[in-house]
């Protein structure tokens, strides 16, 4: 309709140029044709009388008027020619034929003599006067008149005019339906570009072409809609929060405060003996910063490897002691585990071969059958204390990690109606890696013991389906991702994990970013106005850190200017470094950093600091506050937490974060500056940018990130599993129903 509306407004000023132009055409064609004729009919005349001419000199010698009669009589049988009049010089007739007035004819006659367009009315027409002197042969001048009929001449002209109406109304019909047409061609060119230029088609040389000459003003576009799309969703904040209190009500409603276990190997609090004191320590794991909040709001009873040294004296006599130390708001149950199995379970089988075979990080996996009977038996340990701690005969149960991949299935033998969570928080390979590992058909059953196995993305969820497909023998309905193995069912899901959102009395805690900026500045012993990048990672060979370092030296050789104005500081907590692989690690970052330092540092100036120690979570908040950039360069990992805690630590807006685009938490943080670690130069140039980016970009580029991780926090991470568990039991307790009602 609105298109047919703008063409009409096209053809009506079509329509009036045409009628206008036969308007004022027509009397300009009329007469043109007039004059065509008169200068064509004066000719006629001159052949006429040419003719004559010698016949009637003849005759007027001798006075033989008859002759002249008859001659001009035969000339005006041309039926165009109305009348032929002689007339002498006064003015007077001798001989006519045809319609020719007697008298005055002559004289109205010659008063023409000489225009160029003798026309004159005659009859209600019009004719033509042709006046042509005849010398006779005694030298007395007559003039032959003749009158051509012009009537023939307006029937033409009405001919044209008739003509010309029907060519201009023809023109105008073959005008305006090619402007349709064509209109209607462009029209459907410029929607089709135009939706092109608003979906987001994509970016790539095959898009620019597609949309041609619109592209630049497809990538104005597009920003502009992200910019409103921003302000929209920063007005509007998260709609409905996900917070303790959620999750809480969400246990009460759909899992009816049903019996909460989570098991991980490694302990949220772990007890050590300093100096002849207990203090608590959080160790550094991903998995204990995501799941604690988690456990503090759904209470319940959490089971781990009690691996310090204190650990032992703090417990009661069934193992359990009251957490967080002070707040008590869950139980965490120790599981004790001998040297030996330490070594086969966590170091052996699960750290030397699961590990490097999940991570592909250009590490061997290492699988020994004495690992494999450890990891075994230890899995088995830990579902007997499942079964020993659960209260009913259904609890929900939180299965963590690689370190339990066959614990599912046991717990199963234990607990059948158990609804059974795992999360694998580390990546799954294709299954051609994961091929390799020798005992892949036994983990792959152990782990589809769960009701629901969760992964952070849906790449990794894909390479766990196809692994099944291709080692057991299981029915896969790809469109719900379920699998069937053996009568049970599991949901593979992803499920990206998160951290807790700081609420507003811990961020009052904080001392102000100019105060953190001046601690840690006096606490490395670093001149005031230096510019700080900082890592915080596990000291271990998938984060990335000797790229991290490659950049950092390839930026100081490429702008010489940061040499002694920027610092990079490298937080790298032990970690398993009982094993060669991560011994050699270090100290291949140790010499690498030293290098760094020889090479550009001086007396009082060391562009690599190594702190390789445990840190606790206050000092890393106070780091990530006094950071310019952070540098997250995984090789491959799960999801990664250290960009997230960076930026929930960032109240100021300020701050960049570099992030390895083999992090999962690369898919939601694309206001990051996204590198391949291996990339060496990119990693350097996107130094340089974080490192001169103005303050306006990074605070849009901060607080955008800022609004993702707050939205999508770690109880969101929980709440969407546990509420997948709640349709799964309410599911179930249908079907026991109409079971029951069945039998009866
Ligand atoms: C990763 C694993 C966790 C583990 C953490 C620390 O994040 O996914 O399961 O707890 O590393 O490693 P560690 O061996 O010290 O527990």
């Amino acid at each position: 309709m609105n298109s047919l509306r703008l063409q009409f407004r096209f053809l009506f000023p079509l329509v009036i140029v045409l009628v206008a132009a036969a308007y004022f055409s027509l009397p300009l064609i009329d007469k043109l044709t007039l004059r065509w004729f008169s200068r064509d009919l004066s000719l006629r005349g001159t052949l006429v009388v040419s003719s004559l001419e010698d016949s009637i000199s003849d005759a007027l010698r001798t006075h033989d008027l008859e002759r002249i009669q008859k001659a001009i009589e035969r000339v005006v049988t041309d039926e165009r020619l109305l009348g032929v009049g002689l007339c002498d010089t006064t003015g007077k007739l001798i001989v006519s034929a045809g319609v020719f007035a007697p008298g005055e004819g002559c004289a109205a006659a010659l008063e023409t003599a000489g225009e160029t367009f003798p026309v004159r009315s005659f009859a209600g027409g019009n004719v033509h006067v042709g006046v042509h002197p005849i010398r006779g042969s005694s030298g007395a001048v007559v003039n032959l008149v003749l009158l051509h009929d012009l009537s023939f001449i307006e029937r033409r002209s009405r001919d044209t005019r008739r003509y010309l109406v029907i060519l201009l109304t023809g023109l105008g019909l073959v005008v305006a339906v090619t402007t349709i047409v064509v209109a209607q061609l462009t029209l459907r060119g410029w929607m089709q570009n135009t939706r092109a230029l608003l979906s987001d088609g994509g970016s790539g040389v095959e898009n620019e072409r597609r949309l041609g000459e619109l592209a630049p003003l497809a990538v104005e576009l597009r920003a502009r809609l992200r910019d409103l799309e921003d302000e929209f969703r920063r007005a509007l904040g998260p709609q409905l929060e996900w917070d303790p209190e959620r999750l809480r009500s969400l246990l009460r409603t759909q899992l009816r405060d049903d019996e909460v276990i989570v098991v991980s190997n490694r302990e949220p609090y772990i007890h050590e003996q300093v100096d002849g004191n207990i203090v608590v320590r959080r160790p550094a794991s991903g998995l204990v910063t995501a799941v604690e909040p988690v456990m503090r709001a759904c209470s319940g009873t959490w089971i781990a490897h009690g691996g310090g040294s204190a650990d032992r004296q703090t417990v009661d006599a069934k193992d359990r002691v009251r957490v967080p130390p002070g707040r008590e708001e869950y139980t965490l149950r120790r599981i004790w585990l001998s040297p030996e199995e330490e070594q086969g379970y966590y170091y052996g089988f699960a750290n030397e071969g699961l590990w490097p075979l999940c991570h592909v990080a250009h590490v061997r996996p290492v699988f020994r059958e004495s690992d494999w009977h450890q990891y075994v038996a230890v899995n088995r340990r830990f579902a007997e204390a499942v079964a020993a701690e659960a209260v009913s005969e259904d609890p929900v149960v939180l299965v963590q990690d690689y370190h339990f991949a066959l614990l599912p299935a046991m717990i199963r033998e234990y607990l059948p109606r158990a609804t059974i969570l795992t999360f694998w928080h580390i990546p799954w390979p294709n299954p051609e890696s994961f091929g390799i590992c020798p005992w892949r058909r036994e983990i792959l059953r152990g782990m589809l013991g769960s009701t629901i196995l969760g992964f952070h993305t849906r790449y990794h969820c894909k390479n766990f389906i196809e692994t099944v497909d291709r080692y057991l023998e299981a029915r896969i309905e790809h469109e719900h991702s379920i699998i069937s193995h053996q009568d049970d069912e599991t949901l593979v899901e992803s499920y990206p994990i998160s951290i807790e959102w700081p609420g507003p009395r811990q961020v009052a805690d904080w001392p102000a970013v100019d105060a953190c900026r001046r601690a840690v500045v006096e606490r490395l012993g670093l001149a005031s106005n230096v510019r700080l990048a900082v890592g915080v990672d596990r000291f271990d060979y998938t984060k990335g850190i000797l790229e991290r370092l490659n950049a950092v030296e390839r930026l100081l050789e490429k702008h010489p200017e940061w040499v002694g104005k920027l610092v990079f500081v490298q937080v790298a907590a032990p970690s398993r470094s009982s094993l060669e692989e991560y011994q050699s690690f270090q100290q291949r970052i140790q010499l690498q950093c030293q290098r760094i330092n020889e090479r550009f540092g001086g007396a009082d100036y060391q562009p690599v600091l190594l702190l390789a120690e445990h840190h606790e979570h206050e000092a890393l908040t106070e780091l990530y506050r006094a950071a310019d950039v952070c540098l997250v360069t995984s090789l491959h990992d799960g999801m990664n937490l250290v960009c997230k805690e960076f930026v929930a630590a960032r109240d100021d807006e300020r701050g960049v974060l570099i992030l390895s685009r083999f992090a999962g938490a690369a898919r939601e943080m694309t206001e990051a500056l996204i590198v391949n670690p291996y990339h060496v130069e990119e990693s350097a140039d996107a130094l340089h940018q974080a490192l001169t980016m103005p303050d306006a970009e990074q605070r849009e580029r901060m607080a955008s990130l800022r609004m993702t991780v707050r939205e999508y926090n770690v109880f969101r991470w929980a709440g969407r599993m546990l509420a997948d568990a709640g349709r799964f039991r309410l599911r179930q307790r249908i079907e026991a129903r109409v079971q029951r009602v069945r039998s009866e």
